[in-house]
Parts: C-alpha cells; structure tokens; sequence
C-alpha cells in the first residue's frame, strides 16, 4: 500500500561545511559511488536509519566500520512503518545536525532519498513476512512490518552493500530483518549492532525526547524490571510466568500506562519458551505518558 502521510520537506544540509561526508538523494548517484568504490576492491556497509540520530545510532556506525572499508548511512523517515495514529509527523526530521554527526564519524556517504523518490506515485509492492511478525510489536503495530521489509529491501537492493548492521535494540526487527535476508537470497551478510542504553540505563532512542523528566524516572524501570526478571531467572529463582507476571505488574504500579507485551521468548528463533534450556531474551514494550518504548535483555541459563 503507498504511505498516506508524506511529511514535509526536509532541511538542507551545510553541505559545505563537512570534512568528508558526501550526500547523495537519488539511486543512481548511490549506485555510482558505491560500484566505484567495489570496482577498487572495497567492501561497503550500510546502515539504515530514519535519522534523529544518537549515540546509538553512532555505536553500530562505528560496529560496522570496523566490518568493512566505506560506511553508507541511510536516512530515511519510512511513512510506509508508521501506523495512522502514530508519530510520523512528530517524528524528530533534522539532517543537518545527523550530517554533522556522520561527518565527525568518518562515515563517507548519506543517502537520503525523499519520500516521493522512494514511493513514486503507482507504488504497488510490499514485502511482507508471516509468523514472526505476528506477535509483539507486529501485533500491536499492524502493517508497521511490512514497511520495514518493503523499505529495507528497496534500500538493499539501491545499495547493494555487502554487509549491514541492525541494531539489537529492536530485536524483533532484527530477527525479520535477518529472515528477509536469508528468504529472499539477498547477497548481504547481516550483522547485530550491540544496544546501547544512556547512562541512566535507558535503551537510547529518537524517541526518548518525547519523555517529560517525570516520565524519564518511570521509563527507568523497564531496563530495572527486565534486569530483575533476566536476573531472577538465571538465578532459578522463580518461573518464566510468575516473573513475567511480576515484573508487568511493577511496571504499572511504576506509572507506565500500559505494557503492550513481557515476553521470555528464545533468542533466536523469537518462538515462546517454556524453560530456559536455550539462551532466550525478555523483551518489553511499554506506553510512558504518550510515548511507546521499547527494550530488551539476553537470559542466560546456567550451565
Ligand atoms: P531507527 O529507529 O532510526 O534505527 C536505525 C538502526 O539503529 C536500527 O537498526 C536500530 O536497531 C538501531 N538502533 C537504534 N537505537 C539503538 C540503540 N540504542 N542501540 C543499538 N542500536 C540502535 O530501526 C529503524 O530506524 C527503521 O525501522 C529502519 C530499519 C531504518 C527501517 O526504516
């Protein structure tokens, strides 16, 4: 289905203020750079972003770098991922300071597309996945999948990178993400960016602006709770349900307005577990005044 929403135009960049950082909008030009870079014998990574960007988001910039000779950062604001009632117009737009950012990093080449490039009027195709978007935030966030398959996979196929990193922030994300790739045969090798939390232990992310100080304290609990139900569980303590169990009715007792799920799923493969004979993961979304965040943890079985 074609985005809806098509948000306002972005900010120029100071192009002419960057060391090395180059800014390509079109496919050929992407295409361009980077076949000329694999024709000196580079390898070229790519991370996809929607922008906002933050500490994290530099984190797997610099996990990548260390993978392959040039970094391409993608930013792109997915209408295609954003449900009718969600925060797409809100949605923090600011490249000229992301450039910067990038341009401090070493990163050399932004890709950003424009809405109208990317989705050109007649856009008729979705890649969708079953099963594992069927549960979590694919439950609570219907189609919201979709346009992520549908935009990454355009986004490689611009790109044609020959690795990519996703951050393990949104594992579930990753976990399509990853299935995509293996599905559809597409020649990039996939790597988990490591999670990156602020030094309070909040999981950063672009919507951690949102949150009011007061609603800051009480997103503090998630990454709380979700240390507690991973400790407790490796510890044999407790089971999987009564932890779970415990640990939603914290969180709202805390103030979140609403746990959308808890879950103890296996780490890999994302199916429900009923014991921990396999490395598994809690993974949490949860409403905090007016805004969903989300975070996750490995658990680790005794050995
Ligand atoms: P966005 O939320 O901008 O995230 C871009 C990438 O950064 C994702 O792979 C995400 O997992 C990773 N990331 C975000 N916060 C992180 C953190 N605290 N630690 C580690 N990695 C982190 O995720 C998206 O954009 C979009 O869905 C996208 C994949 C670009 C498709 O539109």
């Amino acid at each position: 289905m074609p985005p809806k929403n098509v948000p306002s135009a972005e900010t120029p960049s100071p192009a002419g203020k960057l060391k090395n950082l180059q800014i390509v909008r079109t496919v050929p030009d992407l295409r361009q750079q980077v076949q000329e870079w694999k024709t000196a014998g580079l390898t070229v990574g790519l991370v996809p972003t929607m922008g906002a960007l933050h500490h994290g988001h530099i984190s797997i910039v610099k996990q990548l770098q260390a993978e392959c000779d040039r970094v391409v950062v993608s930013i792109f604001v997915n209408p295609m991922q954003f449900g009718p009632s969600e925060d797409l117009d809100k949605y923090p737009r600011q490249e000229a300071q992301d450039a910067a950012k990038l341009d401090e990093a070493g990163v050399e080449l932004l890709y950003a597309p424009s809405v109208e490039d990317m989705y050109p009027p007649g856009f008729l195709t979705t890649v969708s996945i079953d099963k594992l978007t069927d549960y979590m935030c694919g439950a609570m966030r219907p189609g919201h999948f979709d346009g992520v398959t549908t935009v990454v996979t355009k986004l490689l196929l611009q790109c044609q990178p020959d690795v990519v990193i996703f951050g393990e922030k949104d594992y579930q994300q990753l976990t399509v993400l990853k299935r995509l790739v293996r599905d559809l045969d597409i020649p990039v090798r996939v790597v988990a960016g490591r999670l990156v939390r602020d030094e309070d232990g909040l999981a950063t992310s672009s919507r951690n602006v949102y949150l009011t100080p007061e609603e800051r304290k009480i997103a503090l609990e998630i990454p709380k709770t979700l240390a507690k139900i991973a400790h407790d569980l490796e510890q044999g303590r407790t089971s999987i349900a009564a932890a779970v169990k415990q640990g939603r009715n914290h969180l709202i007792a805390a103030g979140c307005k609403e746990v959308q799920y808890l879950e103890v799923r296996d780490d890999e493969t994302l199916q429900e577990v009923h014991d921990l004979s396999r490395p598994c993961r809690v993974l949490v979304a949860a409403i905090v005044g007016n805004t969903r965040l989300i975070d996750n943890m490995p658990i680790r079985p005794k050995s």
